[in-house]
């Protein structure tokens, strides 16, 4: 593959903090981590809190020195100083969280005031910004404050703000966090809107189906490494030495939880149904895919059914990150 293919070639990333807890002088937020990702891809960065994934966004937008390693973006060495200005003006970020918006000037004027400081002459202005506000679907809440915006038009027009230098590429960190499944499934739309529009996009989140449903590949990091790399099936693959199993029950199963965790190792996930029964899934090796084992487990708490499953990505991400969840 030619390298102009490429959006983003990453080598051995690193970054520490220096901090002092845990009288640990040094933080190792990213660990020598390595990916590329392809021009008009979206690209998924998984991985529980304090994963590395948002330092990891800040390094590779020119937001943040690594220590060590190499990122190379549109072609341009992230770590060469002159480059900065370049590759700014060819990416941009949208973060989580709601800083900055004035919320006292309207959607439109939030744009214009961005489009200033690109310096994107005036009259350039009117239909960039008209064109922007239709794509996120604004038009018509275009002239009222966005102190008066719902959240998810909140976020709609962060996006408009973060593609108003047309960028390249385009970083998005956990863009639904906090949003209700509706207004979240827009923003889904809108992102693989602006993919299809040709727009290399990296995304940060925490929801495996909004993973699946968008990444073409993606990541799994888990405390700064990554533990998993691949498309969905890639990432399923690489556990399939294992199984799933799900057990119905009457009773919560607590011993039996215990029990397939220090003989197997397995974290298991409990979820209790409406009409008072059991839910416990787990991720085991192949070899222990024995149902009788289980059954004689559980038993006890009132089997109600018991099966073998399909991996899901979830299963894969949970095998995956293990304990690094902080
Ligand atoms: N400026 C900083 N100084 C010290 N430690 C930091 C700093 N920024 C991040 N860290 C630490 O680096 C690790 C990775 O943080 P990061 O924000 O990249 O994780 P994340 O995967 O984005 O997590 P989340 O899902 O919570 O957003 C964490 O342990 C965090 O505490
Ligand atoms: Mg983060």
């Amino acid at each position: 593959m030619d390298d102009s293919d490429y959006a983003i070639v990453v080598e051995n990333l690193t970054r520490t903090f220096s901090s002092h807890h845990n009288g640990n002088p040094k933080k190792v937020a990213v660990d020598g981590i390595s990916f590329t990702v392809k021009k008009g891809e979206i690209y998924g960065i998984l991985g529980p809190n304090g994963a590395g994934k948002t330092t990891t966004i800040k390094m590779l937008s020119t937001l943040l020195i690594p220590t060590s390693g190499k990122a190379t973006i549109l072609g341009l060495d992230v770590t060469d100083e002159k480059n900065v200005r370049t590759l700014r003006n060819r990416i941009n970020v949208v973060s989580g969280g709601e800083r900055g918006l004035y919320y006292r000037l309207s959607g439109r004027q939030n744009l214009e005031f961005f489009a200033d400081l690109y310096n994107i002459p005036k009259k350039k202005q009117k239909k960039l910004i008209d064109d922007l506000l239709e794509l996120v679907e604004l038009t018509d809440a275009a002239d009222i404050k966005t102190e008066n915006y719902s959240r998810g038009m909140k976020q709609r027009i962060h996006i408009a703000h973060a593609l108003i230098n047309d960028p390249e590429i385009l970083y998005l960190d956990e863009p639904t966090i906090g949003l209700d499944p509706e207004i979240s499934k827009e923003i889904r739309s809108l992102i693989r809107k602006l993919s299809d529009g040709g727009k290399t996009i990296i995304l940060t989140t925490h929801y495996m189906f909004e993973a699946e449903e968008l990444c073409n590949h993606m990541i799994i990091m888990s405390g700064g490494k990554i533990v998993g790399k691949g498309n969905v099936t890639d990432i399923k693959n690489s556990i399939s030495n294992s199984s799933s199993i799900r057990v119905v029950t009457e009773r919560e199963p607590v011993f039996a939880i215990e029990s397939i965790r220090t003989q197997m190792n397995a974290d298991s996930k409990v979820t209790k149904l409406l009409n008072g029964r059991f839910v416990t899934k787990f991720t085991i090796p192949i070899e222990y895919n024995d149902l009788s084992m289980y059954e004689n487990i559980f038993r006890q708490y009132n089997i109600k059914n018991i099966g073998v499953e399909e991996i899901t990505l979830e299963d894969a991400y949970l095998a995956l990150v293990g304990d690094g969840e902080e």
